[in-house]
C-alpha cells in the first residue's frame, strides 16, 4: 500500500491497520473508515489511506476518528426526508461557509455564526435549524470541538460514507460569542437561486425554446457576486454545485422550491451533470397542476418561484384559472418560432420548443420522448443550475464533469474543503477571485 506501490483490488481492514500504524494514523479512524466492513476495494482504499496521512498530519486526529465515528452512526435517519441526514449537513457546511468574502475577510465557516439572530434569520438559512439541532448531541458528546468544527466535519463525514471525496478533515475553528463578532458576515451573501430573473409565470418569462429571461444576469451575480467573491473559479464553482446538488432536495416550507435534482440523491455521482445535459427541462410555477395529475406532485414550486422539470407539459394545457389570459403564450406561437438553429445557450431545455444539438440529427418529438418505456424519476434543476448549462464559461466544465465521475470527486473534495476553510485560523491565504 506504499506509495508507488501498484494499486491492490481489495484491502482488508486488518492489512489497512497493519500499514496505518506505522504511519501514525490512529486505528479509530482506519476502523472508522471502512464503516464495520472487513474489505474495501483498492482504489478507495488508497484515496482514504492519503486522506488518513494528510488527517494526521494536524493533530487530534485519534479524536477526530472518534467523532467521526459518531457522526456515521447518526447519518441514517428513516424519518428524515430520503433516509439520510448527509444531504442537510452539506448544506449546513457550505451555507456556514458562503458567506465568506475574501475582500473583507469576513464570514465563513469559522465562528459558527448561524447560532445567532442575523445568520439563522437569513431565509436562505430556512430549515437549517433542524441540521444544527442534529449536531447538539454530538457537542455534548465532543465538547473539545467547536460547533463550526462539528458542523464541518458532519459533511465531511456523510460525504465520504456516500461514495464522495474523502477530504482530510482539520480541526482548529473558533466559535464567536454573539454576533459582534468583528468578523461576522452581514445577510445577504448566500446565493437566491432566481436572482435577476423577472417575476411571472414560465409562459411570460422564458423565451420560445425555454430559456429564462434575464439568465444572463443571474449569470454573472453566480460568477461574481457568489463564487469570485470567496475566490473560486468557474471550474470551482461548477465542481461545487455539481458535487453538492447532487444530493438531497428542495422543499416548499424552506426555500418554496420542490423536489430533488437526482434520482439517487443519498449517493454521491456525477448524475446531475450528465442528467442537467441529457435530459429535457421544462420551466414551471405553482399553477402548472398537470404535475399533479402524472404523479409530479412533488415537483410543484410554491407561489411565486419558478424552477425547470424533468417532465413534459402535456400538449395544449392552459391553466383553468383564466391566467392564460395574463400569460398570451400558445404552443402555436412557440412552434412559429422556432430557431432553425439553437441559440448557443441553449441545452434543449424545454421540449417541445427546444432543439437538440445543431449536429444531432435525432428529431426532435423522438428526443422528448426519452422517457418512453416507463415513468422517469421526478427530478428537477433551479434556474441557478441551468446556467450551468447555458453559460458558456461554466458549461464546458459542465460537461467535462458530465464525462468523468472521478474527475468530479476530486475537484468537488478539493473546491469543498477550500470552501470549508475559507477564513479559519489555520487556512493558508486563498487565492484571489479572477478577474477576467
Ligand atoms: C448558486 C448557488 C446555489 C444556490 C442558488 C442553491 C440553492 C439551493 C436551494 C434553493 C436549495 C433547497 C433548500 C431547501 O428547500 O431545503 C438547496 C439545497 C441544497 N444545496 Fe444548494 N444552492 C447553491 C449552491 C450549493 C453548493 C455550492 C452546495 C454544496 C457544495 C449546495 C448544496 C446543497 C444541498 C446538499 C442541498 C440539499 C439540502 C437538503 O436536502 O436538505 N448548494 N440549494
Amino acid at each position: 500500500m506504499g506509495a508507488g506501490a501498484s494499486v491492490p483490488d481489495i484491502v482488508t481492514l486488518d492489512a489497512a491497520l497493519a500499514h496505518t500504524g506505522p504511519l501514525g494514523i490512529a486505528d479509530a479512524r482506519v476502523t472508522e473508515a471502512f464503516g464495520g466492513k472487513e474489505t474495501l476495494p483498492g482504489p478507495r482504499a488508497m484515496e482514504l489511506l492519503a486522506a488518513m496521512q494528510e488527517e494526521s498530519k494536524h493533530g487530534r486526529a485519534a479524536e477526530v476518528g472518534t467523532a467521526r465515528a459518531a457522526v456515521r452512526a447518526m447519518l441514517e435517519q428513516k424519518e428524515w426526508d430520503d433516509g439520510s441526514l448527509t444531504p442537510v449537513f452539506i448544506r449546513l457546511a457550505w451555507h456556514s461557509s458562503g458567506t465568506y468574502d475574501a475582500a473583507t475577510k469576513t464570514g465563513g465557516s469559522n465562528g459558527a455564526g448561524m447560532r445567532f439572530g442575523p445568520e439563522a434569520g437569513d431565509p436562505e438559512n430556512a430549515g437549517l435549524d433542524k441540521a444544527r439541532a442534529f449536531i447538539e448531541p454530538l457537542k455534548a458528546q465532543f465538547p473539545n470541538f467547536s460547533y463550526s468544527d462539528l458542523w464541518i466535519l458532519a459533511a465531511y463525514v456523510g460525504l465520504e460514507v456516500s461514495g464522495g471525496p474523502v477530504i482530510p478533515f482539520t480541526a482548529g475553528r473558533v466559535d464567536y460569542d454573539d454576533e459582534t463578532a468583528a468578523t461576522y458576515p452581514p445577510v445577504g451573501r448566500l446565493p437566491a437561486a432566481e436572482k435577476g430573473i423577472p417575476a411571472g409565470c414560465p409562459f411570460e418569462t422564458c423565451d420560445a425554446v425555454g430559456v429564462m429571461h434575464g439568465w444572463e444576469a443571474l449569470a454573472e451575480y453566480m460568477r461574481r457576486d457568489i463564487f469570485y467573491r470567496m475566490g473560486f473559479d468557474d471550474r470551482e464553482a461548477v465542481a461545487l454545485l455539481c458535487g453538492g446538488h447532487v444530493y438531497g432536495r428542495c422543499h416548499t416550507d424552506r426555500s418554496g422550491y420542490a423536489g430533488a435534482w437526482v434520482a439517487e440523491m443519498t449517493q454521491f455521482s456525477n448524475e446531475y451533470a450528465a442528467d442537467m445535459l441529457e435530459d429535457t427541462w421544462t420551466c414551471v410555477d405553482h399553477d402548472d397542476v398537470w404535475l399533479d395529475d402524472i404523479g409530479a406532485a412533488e415537483l410543484r414550486p410554491a407561489p411565486g418561484k419558478k424552477q425547470y422539470v424533468n417532465r413534459e407539459r402535456p400538449a395544449g394545457w392552459a391553466p383553468k384559472d383564466g391566467k392564460a389570459l395574463v400569460c398570451p403564450f400558445s404552443f402555436a406561437k412557440a412552434e412559429a418560432s422556432l430557431p432553425t438553429e439553437p441559440p448557443a445557450s441553449a441545452t434543449r431545455p424545454g421540449c417541445p420548443f427546444a432543439k437538440a444539438a445543431a449536429d444531432d440529427a435525432e428529431p426532435e418529438k423522438e428526443k422528448c420522448a426519452s422517457s418512453a418505456g416507463g415513468e422517469p424519476d421526478n427530478q428537477m434543476m433551479l434556474a441557478s443550475d441551468m446556467v450551468l448549462a447555458w453559460d458558456k464559461g461554466f458549461r464546458v466544465h459542465l460537461e467535462a464533469y458530465a464525462e468523468d465521475e472521478d474527475a468530479l470527486r476530486t475537484d468537488f473534495g478539493k473546491a469543498f474543503k477550500k470552501l470549508t476553510e475559507l477564513g479559519c485560523p489555520f487556512a493558508k491565504e486563498p487565492a484571489r477571485a479572477p478577474t477576467p
